[in-house]
This record gives C-alpha cells, sequence and structure tokens, in this order.
C-alpha cells in the first residue's frame, strides 16, 4: 500500500467539499490520508466547513485525521501531495451577476455557458493562477485535480503559463448524464464504455459501449430519449432546474439524433427556449443561495451552538465518487477511463490541436493519456472550432489586457447574436467586475 496522503482542498468553504471529502473516506483504503486541510480565503465559510468536516470525520470513524482550516497558503500546501480546487472567485454572488447581467440584453444567463461563462472565466482565470502559483511554491510535486469552473478556460490559460503542470482538469457533468441516463431506462453505468468528444460543457457522445450487453447502447438510448423524458437521478432528488435540463435532452435528441449531447448544448442549440422558461428577477444562483448554501450554514450553526445528533444532511449520490476514482486510478498506476478536459494534440485529428478538448483519456502515474479518435462531423467541428476561437481570445484578452480581444470573444459566442448587444454587456460587466477582472485597454 502507498504511503497516506495530505490533501488540502482549495475553495474549503464550498459545498461540495463534505461530498469530496466523504467519498474519500469511504475509499479510505485505496487512498489513505494522513491530513486534511481546508484552504479558503474566506475564513468564515472556512470555518463553517472545518465543523461540519470535523463531524463527518467523527460520524465515519475518522477521529485521527487531523484537519486544519487556513488562508494561509504556506501552511496549506506545504508538502501536500494532492490539491483539490473548486474555487469560485467572487461567490454565489458574482454568479448572480453573471447570470442577470446578460438576461437583461435578452441573452442566455448562465454560470459556464454564454457570455456569464466569460465573464466567469476572467475572473476564474486569477483565482486559479493564484492557486497553482502557491502549489508550485509549496508543494512542485503535488497533483492538482481542478473542477474550477470555467474549465476549458481554466485549463488554456494555466497551461500558457505553467506548460508541463501536473492538474488534471475533470468535470463530473458526463458522469451525471450517464448515471441519470442509466437509472432512468435501467442500465447499470459501471459496465459502460462511452466515447464522448468536445469541450467542457460542450460535446457529444458518439458510442456507449455496455460490457455486459455486448453493443453499443448509445441508439437505443436515443430511441428512449426520443419517446419519453427523463426524471433526475437521486442524487439531483427535488431539483427543479436540473429536472428541466434532463428534459430538455429529448427535445435536443429529436432535433438532432445522430448522438447523444452534453446537456450543456441546449444554451447553444436553444437559448430562445431556455430564456422562455426563465426568471430574469431569481436565477440558478439564487436558487442555490437559497438552497444548498443556506442548508450548508445552517449546519454549521447547529453544530457551534452544540448539536451533533442528525445535523449533517447531505445527498451525493454516487457521481461524487469519480473524483475519488480519479485520483486512486492516479495514486496507483490503474489506468482507468475517464472524460478529461486536456490539450487536443490530434486526439480529435479533425480540430486543431491547440484546442482544449474534453475526451476520453487513461489515468495512469504518469498522468493523462487521451484516447485517439475518429474525425469528427462538420455540424460538430464548426461548433467547436467557433467555441475554441471564441475561448482563445478571451483568454488573450487576459493576459494582453485587451478590451478588442475581450469584444471578439463575446461577439464570436454563439449565444450572442449583434456586436452592439456583445459591446452593451461587455461593458457593464467591465463595471461588475471592477474587483475581479484584469483592467481592459
Ligand atoms: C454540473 C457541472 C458543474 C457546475 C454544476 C452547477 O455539476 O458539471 O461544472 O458547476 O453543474 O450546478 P448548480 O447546482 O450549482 O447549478
Ligand atoms: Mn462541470
Amino acid at each position: 500500500m502507498s504511503k497516506k496522503n495530505t490533501i488540502v482542498i482549495a475553495g474549503g468553504g464550498s459545498t461540495y467539499t463534505p461530498g469530496i471529502i466523504s467519498a474519500l473516506l469511504n475509499h479510505s483504503e485505496r487512498f489513505p490520508m494522513d491530513e486534511i486541510r481546508l484552504y479558503d480565503i474566506d475564513e468564515k465559510r472556512n470555518d463553517d466547513m472545518k465543523l461540519i468536516i470535523d463531524l463527518l470525520l467523527k460520524e465515519k470513524g475518522f477521529v485521527d485525521i487531523p484537519l486544519l482550516a487556513t488562508k494561509d497558503p504556506e501552511e496549506a500546501f506545504t508538502g501536500v501531495d494532492f490539491v483539490f480546487s473548486q474555487i469560485r472567485v467572487g461567490g454565489l454572488e458574482m454568479r448572480e451577476k453573471d447570470e442577470k447581467i446578460p438576461l437583461k440584453y435578452g441573452l442566455v444567463g448562465q454560470e459556464t455557458c454564454g457570455l456569464g461563462g466569460f465573464a466567469y472565466g476572467l475572473r476564474s482565470i486569477k483565482g486559479l493562477l493564484e492557486v497553482v502559483g502557491h502549489v508550485q511554491e509549496y508543494a512542485p510535486e503535488a497533483w492538482i485535480l481542478n473542477y474550477t469552473n470555467p474549465e476549458t478556460l481554466i485549463s488554456e490559460a494555466v497551461r500558457r503559463v505553467y506548460p508541463d503542470i501536473h492538474m488534471i482538469n475533470v468535470c463530473d457533468m458526463t458522469i451525471s448524464i450517464e448515471e441519470t441516463i442509466a437509472e432512468n431506462f435501467g442500465y447499470d453505468r459501471k459496465n459502460w464504455i462511452p466515447t464522448y468528444y468536445g469541450l467542457n460543457h460542450y460535446g457529444w457522445y458518439t458510442e456507449i459501449y455496455d460490457k455486459s450487453l455486448k453493443r453499443d447502447v448509445m441508439p437505443e438510448i436515443i430511441e428512449k430519449l426520443q419517446e419519453k423524458e427523463m426524471g433526475v437521478a437521486d442524487f439531483n432528488e427535488g431539483d427543479e432546474s436540473w429536472a428541466q435540463t434532463y428534459k430538455m435532452m429529448s427535445t435536443m435528441v429529436n432535433y438532432f439524433p445522430d448522438n447523444l449531447p452534453n446537456n450543456y448544448l441546449e444554451y447553444y442549440w436553444f437559448p430562445d427556449m431556455v430564456l422562455e422558461k426563465t426568471d430574469k428577477n431569481y436565477t440558478r444562483a439564487n436558487q442555490v443561495m437559497e438552497g444548498r448554501e443556506a442548508n450548508t450554514r445552517r449546519m454549521a450553526e447547529r453544530i457551534r451552538n452544540g448539536e451533533t445528533e442528525g445535523v449533517l444532511n447531505f445527498n451525493f449520490g454516487e457521481h461524487g465518487n469519480y473524483i475519488v476514482d480519479i485520483a486512486t486510478s492516479l495514486l496507483n498506476d490503474e489506468h482507468r477511463r475517464f472524460m478529461i478536459i486536456t490539450p487536443n494534440n490530434g486526439a480529435i485529428p479533425n480540430v486543431r490541436p491547440d484546442a482544449v478538448v474534453e475526451v476520453p483519456a487513461y489515468i495512469g502515474a504518469t498522468g493523462v493519456e487521451p484516447v485517439s479518435l475518429k474525425p469528427i462531423n462538420d455540424f460538430h467541428r464548426g461548433m467547436m472550432e467557433a467555441q475554441v476561437a471564441a475561448e482563445k481570445l478571451l483568454v488573450d484578452a487576459y493576459f494582453e489586457q485587451s478590451y478588442q480581444k475581450a469584444l471578439q470573444a463575446f461577439t464570436l459566442n454563439q449565444t450572442v447574436p449583434s456586436a452592439r448587444v456583445a459591446k452593451q454587456v461587455l461593458d457593464e460587466m467591465i463595471v461588475a467586475n471592477k474587483e475581479y477582472w484584469p483592467e481592459l485597454n
């Protein structure tokens, strides 16, 4: 058995922290830990989370694992083996602005897609570069597992500064889609070898090979979806917004039945339909603030008041284990297959090699080994290349502090019908993000 691992969660105060730690504890024989650290620049949230994790460790019988919450980077990162990064620069308050500003101009208002995603990207790059800088300084050998959004943008930006970085970018969306489909239509996704390509939150399945059935089940899944809308899987239970999202998958495969799409394509294919269903004054950020976020604050408050019984209530579901699966595949050289966000370098042969794509990859002790795919069709390729160019322009805008490049990126975004609207949104976002964006000239 390998040595024990010291881990740090960057963005420790996040409501996702209990899910990650819980999954790690459930697999402690494959991923033994000797210390857990929570790093967050927001002390209050981090302290709240420390109370919650402390209780979680007690409930699961891991009182001997030391737990530290700190905002001091040296204390947080020195000597760590793994960094799990899930920071949200500007918090949910800025997510709300990312969603609401585009909506004012009749555009999709979403956390990672459209112009909201671009605004978040310019904030997030700076925050993640800081985290990566700390890792370089205090634990240069550590592996960073990053799921800080918007992931393609982050990955592109970090690799420009640190080309040889030990960082794996992962997103749970493909796993959530697969889990939801499997639950709805009676499959076991553990038997699946899915093939998928795209950018993060922007892609398509080409095959879902089922090892026990010995066939590609994607065509039959698409047929089922065409006829019947899905309900949410257990880990999204009671969440109306995810329910809507998964229903839209039926609409998508009725229009484009050749592939199973990532649910996030609804924002690019059907912005008009999405807008019809959106309340401009109460967006997803509001729902999350009043739901997951408030619930977490309440739990911390109860523990602070001395309660210990029945305080912790989370719904992680199975799909949260993917982070542990990736970490152990790396640690124990297991060469398991995941969807990973990684430089293309020919994995999709007819998409520019310097794009950051999301493709199947095997993970072992030396990192990510992407699978080489077949050329993709013009519909997907055209969409992807436009999105890649827009994202590259945005990252250029960040490093060159270029207003012109930012405007080009905003105009090229496929949720935007006019340069005039792009400029209006950009100008309003510059003001809203004054504390967070680089100055654009
Ligand atoms: C999925 C995506 C994440 C995203 C999250 C938003 O898990 O893969 O990248 O952040 O959804 O969920 P929320 O419940 O915060 O709207
Ligand atoms: Mn994601």
